[in-house]
């Protein structure tokens, strides 16, 4: 077992800085998603925990113990890739126990720990199948097992699901968290698909170009982003944004938009006049925590309903708000029609302001 401390480290391809003075502490025992857009330095931050890559500043510890100069093969790390290059001509089981052969691995150790990781994975059935003969999350799975059987201190995934079909990636993550569960071994794993992060992790490391942006539980992250930015990337269907300024009416600050006024709670208004400088800011709130109705309602904003789509359990309505567009999530018995007038009332406390500047949220 192991934790992991990455301390101000960075990364640099010739002048191209990749990854930007990460800091970032993994508990021994831990899920941590790596999460952020492509090109953001996710794989190159992965491959520096590996070995694979030069570590240009700062320093990486397992425990207390400084990695930075130690060769892959002496961290006690499994890597799994998108690309997990099985041996076509290996058995399911010979490419699992291969790692373990290279070691030198006792025969009969070699069966028993291929055999519990087989079952861990539900792919007993399967080891004397080769790669050829298995569909791709059985693959997956394999290549997952060889992980598994090295039975090692930390595991290292970047974007192991990523080429699943949808239907086999959700289940896939429930199976991939019940297995880090199961064996209690660190996992930084990365992705740039939220709802694998949202759904797998303890807590989820938030990048964009280069830079870490927020860490923190799936909740915290959801329900509290750092910035505009982490309330933007998070969340689907993505949060609305509205840009419009603070003012003062009848004593209390309100956030005013060309078509409503939204007044601040008082812990709000405290945040706000003991930290922010500007009047222009910009609001966010999510598709879920904004109600609609087609009759009129005390404190509700109107609007104009521009679409309705169902999808399934759910129903999206885009409503025209003051010349922005804001997308509402209700349920499917909502009986607005395009063209008709609604009202919007936002949930208490769930919504968000962002300075107009830099975006960094004051709450
Ligand atoms: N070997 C390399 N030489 C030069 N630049 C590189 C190299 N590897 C990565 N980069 C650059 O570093 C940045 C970060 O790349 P990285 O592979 O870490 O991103 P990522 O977050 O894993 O993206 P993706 O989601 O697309 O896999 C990118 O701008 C990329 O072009
Ligand atoms: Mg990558």
């Amino acid at each position: 077992m192991a934790s992991v401390s990455v301390d101000r480290v960075w990364k640099y391809y010739g002048s191209t800085a990749a990854v930007k003075e990460l800091a970032l502490e993994v508990a021994d025992g831990e899920f941590v998603a790596v999460l952020g857009p492509s090109g953001c330095g996710k794989s190159s931050t992965l491959r520096m925990l590996a070995g694979l890559e030069h570590i240009s500043a700062g320093e990486i510890r397992f425990g207390s113990k400084r990695v930075n100069d130690l060769p892959p093969r002496d961290r006690d790390i499994a890597m799994v890739f998108e690309n997990y290059a099985l041996y076509p001509h290996k058995t399911v089981f010979d490419n699992m126990a291969n790692p373990l052969k290279l070691r030198g691995v006792e025969r009969s150790v070699i069966e028993d720990r291929v055999k519990k990781a087989a079952a861990i994975l539900e792919i007993g059935h399967l080891l004397e199948r080769r790669p050829g003969e298995l569909s791709g999350g059985q693959k997956q799975r394999t290549a997952i097992g060889r992980a598994i059987v090295r039975e090692p201190a930390l595991f290292l995934f970047d974007e192991p699901i990523a080429h699943l079909d949808a239907k086999l990636r959700a289940h896939m993550r429930g199976e991939l968290k019940l297995m880090q569960r199961k064996l209690g071994t660190t996992m930084i794993y990365v992705t740039h698909d939220q709802m694998e992060a949202l759904s797998m992790a303890d807590r989820i490391a938030v990048m964009n170009d280069g830079v870490l942006q927020q860490v923190g539980t799936p909740q915290q992250i959801y329900n509290h982003p750092v910035n505009a930015w982490v309330a933007g990337f998070v969340g689907e269907p993505p949060i609305n944004f509205l840009d419009g300024h603070l003012a003062e009416v009848g004593g209390r600050l309100h956030f005013t938009h060309g078509s409503f006024q939204l007044p601040l709670m008082p812990e709000q208004e405290e945040i706000v006049r003991s930290g922010y400088r500007g009047d222009k800011v910009r609001m966010g709130v999510r598709p879920d925590q904004v109600t609609i109705t087609t009759e009129p309602r005390s404190g509700a904003f109107q609007g104009r309903i521009l679409v309705t789509e169902p999808i399934g359990g759910d129903m999206l309505v885009d409503v025209s708000l003051g010349g922005d567009k804001v997308l509402v999530k209700t349920s499917p018995d909502f009986e607005g029609a395009m063209d008709q007038p609604c009202y919007l009332t936002l949930d208490r406390g769930r919504w968000h302001l962002f300075g107009n500047d830099d975006g960094v949220a004051l709450f």
